[in-house]
């Protein structure tokens, strides 16, 4: 018997199988020879939330999470963040390899050179409420670039979707700076080529009257290093979206728009949000018992706290915290780091979370940062998507280029009814 195989015994029909064993999965399809008798569809397994099924295999993000690692391409997140751009760590995501100076240096310039919006791109978004949440405009003004780009459905077209790429990588951050200033009110500010890609984010978020914004290097370096954590991280909600979405052959900016609109959701990239308003609702160091209480209750959960992968710690929040560090010593002290330091001191000694294995998550303090460095709650989750977008399209296009990905389609468990009998209206009853 080859040793990578297991051995399943159907004690329905006292039939055995042998079945290949690779990568220590087993393939769903070959539970489908086992069958009660010809007419028997064979089996199925049954994972709603895919808690223990690999949809893919993939060569860019590794996430180990019991012992706290996540790699992207091989290389640790500590180092990269530590060493590099997001730029640099973008290019890396996407073609495998980190870039050489010349490389970057081209990298660089072509994101650069796509930052601008097309002003129909703009009028849409003028047309949005003024209190529009900016996430929102983001996910749909995403999307609406489908219509300004119509040579984006060429995706079998390798130079297409480069451009598609780029296009995506240097616009995302200007439609994110723009939701925000429709939000408080003021102009688009359009994107200055001297400054780098973060810096150019926070020109266009806040530049007022000065003939030129200069971001804090600190400030921008931080966000920097904020981008990085979140570039990727193999297959979660928003990427599982973007393949599945990619997987029908939509354009990617329909696939991306359906990624960020999975990203916004308070489970996922919504709960920097979250933590925010929990901290605010928590006031003050005293009130964090009670609060612990609540939610040992079942009233609610505590915000940035739990990950499906990570059962020990979550590799960036240690970095975050060290970055949160060097913010403040910019922006002053924040009560509200206080607030969530004594939260997670708290927590990490109490049994409901030792048991569950539940730590600190990148959106527990990242929330804070942001907030000290000025931005509104709103603009969290948006935080969230301009990085991840590199990740979202280095999956699509590892996804595109798998010879053995089809379009995504699970199946189902019928429970519901049998044929029934139709029921004229007349005979429906009141
Ligand atoms: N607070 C209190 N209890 C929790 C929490 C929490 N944050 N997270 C999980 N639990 C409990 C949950 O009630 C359950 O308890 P029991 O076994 O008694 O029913 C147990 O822990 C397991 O929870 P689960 O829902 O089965 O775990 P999951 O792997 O499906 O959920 C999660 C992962 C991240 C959705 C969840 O931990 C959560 O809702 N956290 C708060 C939201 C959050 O911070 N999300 C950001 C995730 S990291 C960034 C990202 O990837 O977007």
């Amino acid at each position: 018997m080859p040793q990578d195989t297991i051995t399943v015994t159907d004690n329905r029909t006292g039939q055995s199988y042998t079945l290949p064993v690779e990568n220590g999965t087993i393939r769903a399809m070959d539970m489908r020879k086992i069958k009660t008798g010809p007419g028997d569809f064979g089996l199925m397994t049954y994972d709603p939330a895919f808690m223990n099924t690999a949809s893919c295999k993939s060569a860019i993000t590794f996430i180990d999470g019991d012992k706290g690692i996540l790699r992207y391409r091989g290389y640790p997140i500590e180092v990269l963040a530590e060493n590099c751009t997001y730029l640099e760590v973008a290019y890396l995501l996407l073609f495998g390899e980190l870039p050489n100076e010349a490389q970057l240096k081209d990298w660089v310039h072509d994101i650069t050179h796509h930052t601008m919006l097309h002003e129909t791109t703009k009028k849409f978004m003028e047309g949005f409420r003024d209190n529009a949440h900016p996430m929102a405009m983001l996910v749909s003004t995403v999307a609406a670039l489908s219509a300004v780009y119509p040579d984006a459905k060429n995706i079998h077209d390798p130079e297409t979707r480069l451009l598609q790429i780029k296009r995506l990588l240097g616009k995302v951050p200007s439609i994110a700076a723009f939701s925000y200033r429709h939000l408080v009110g003021f102009p688009y500010i359009y994107p200055d080529n001297d400054l780098t890609y973060t810096e150019n984010f926070m020109n266009m978020l806040w530049k007022m009257v000065e003939p030129k914004y200069l971001a804090h290097p600190v400030l921008a370096r931080a966000l920097d290093i904020l981008f990085i954590l979140h570039a990727d991280h193999e297959q979660n909600c928003s990427t599982n979206a973007m393949r599945a979405v990619g997987s029908a052959q939509a354009d990617p900016y329909l696939a991306t728009a359906a990624a960020a609109a999975a990203l916004s959701g308070p489970l996922h990239g919504g709960a920097n949000e979250e933590v925010l308003r929990m901290l605010d609702e928590i006031g003050s160091k005293e009130n964090i018992p009670d609060y612990i209480e609540k939610i040992k209750a079942g009233k609610g959960r505590l915000m940035g706290f739990g990950h499906r992968v990570y059962k020990n710690f979550d590799p960036r929040a240690t970095i975050i915290k060290r970055t949160a560090e060097s913010v403040f010593e910019v922006t002053g002290p924040n009560e509200k780091l206080d607030i969530a330091l004594e939260l997670e001191r708290i927590a990490l000694e109490d049994e409901y979370f030792i048991q569950r294995k539940l730590y600190p998550n990148v959106d527990f303090y990242s929330g804070i940062i942001y907030q000290a460095m000025g931005f509104k709650p709103e603009m969290f989750t948006v935080l969230f998507a301009i990085p991840r977008t590199v990740g979202w399209l280095a999956q699509w296009q590892e996804m595109l280029t798998d010879p053995e990905q089809k379009i995504a389609r699970p199946r189902q468990i019928w429970i519901g009814n049998d044929t029934r009998e139709f029921v004229p209206m007349d005979k429906r009853g009141k």
